[in-house]
């Protein structure tokens, strides 16, 4: 048996395109569209080519978007500064500083400025907790997109088990949050556990930990659902997934592939999180 695979770039299209309809009803309703700021400090390449594509989806979508990028030398101070100004920008639904952020700048610190009403990486304490409760959230985007593909191929979480490896704040542990609000009872793994006897009951795997291939084709349990959030880039420039895609393809019923997996829906979930941020729920919640 072959895996079906879940294209994510489809999905994100398909994402974007529902969004539309709000778009126009947000604009219809208060004079203008929603608007995302991204902030992005220093030269990191890999940031620019993220901001880009961020506010190119947001300008194909009809947002305010704005692109504030702002010198490697920026203090904590300045950029504290720009989070303030946003934060009373009533043009301004969503604001993203994009991570990392320079050493000598306490990324935290800056999380902790943003409005969480605002806050559509969804990864401020505020929201972070209210996910964790299974209260409203602005949730973080990558998570987000995965619970997405999962009800795209109507996969429901309820009574399965769920194995998620890695505990990122941006990733792993809102991806554990979701699952926990939909019922699956939740594995999370570390450096420190027993992964091969994890997956291997696991029907369905979220892989975000940064290593390629750590996943075994082997271990995966047959017929389960393969999400690979992983994006390694190899000495030879390509990029490829924490699973041994090709070993876990004949095994699984469904599976990401990378790139064209979740990677697409990120973005696609940043533009979802702003137009909610820009609805009656956040408006209500802003300072
Ligand atoms: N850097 C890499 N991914 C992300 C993301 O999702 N949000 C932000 N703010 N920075 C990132």
């Amino acid at each position: 048996m072959s895996a079906s695979l879940i294209d994510g770039k489809a999905l994100a299209a398909k994402v974007k395109s529902q969004l539309v309809e709000s778009v126009a009803q947000v604009k219809a309703e208060r004079g203008f569209p929603p608007g995302i700021a991204v902030v992005r400090v220093g030269e990191d390449p890999a940031s620019k080519i993220y901001v880009t594509s961020k506010k190119k989806t947001a300008e194909e979508l009809g947002f305010g978007s704005w692109e504030h990028a702002l010198p490697a030398t920026t203090t904590q101070a300045e950029l504290l500064d720009w989070v303030r100004r946003l934060n009373a920008d009533p043009k301004v639904d969503g604001i993203l500083v994009q991570l990392p952020l320079p050493k000598h700048i306490d990324s935290n610190a800056v999380l902790l400025a943003i409005d969480p009403a605002k806050d559509v990486d969804g990864f401020h304490p505020c929201n972070a907790g209210s996910l964790f409760q299974g209260r409203p959230a602005l949730a973080p985007c990558t998570p987000s997109g995965v619970m997405r593909m999962l009800e795209e191929i109507s996969f429901s979480p309820a009574g399965k088990k769920a194995v998620v490896v890695g505990r990122s704040n941006i990733v792993g542990r809102p991806m554990a949050a979701l699952l926990i609000n939909a019922s699956a009872t939740v594995t999370v793994c570390h450096s420190k556990s027993d992964v091969a006897h994890e997956v291997r009951q696991a029907d369905v795997v979220v892989a975000a930990v940064g290593i390629s291939g750590l996943i075994k084709g082997e271990w995966v349990k047959p017929g389960s659902v393969v999400i690979d959030v992983g994006m390694n880039r190899g000495p030879d420039g390509k990029l490829s997934g924490d699973v041994e895609f090709a070993a876990a393809k004949e095994r699984a019923g469904w599976i990401t592939p990378v790139p064209g997996g979740v990677g697409p829906m990120t973005i696609a979930m940043l533009m979802s999180n702003t137009v909610q941020a820009a609805g009656p729920n956040c408006g209500r919640a802003k300072r």
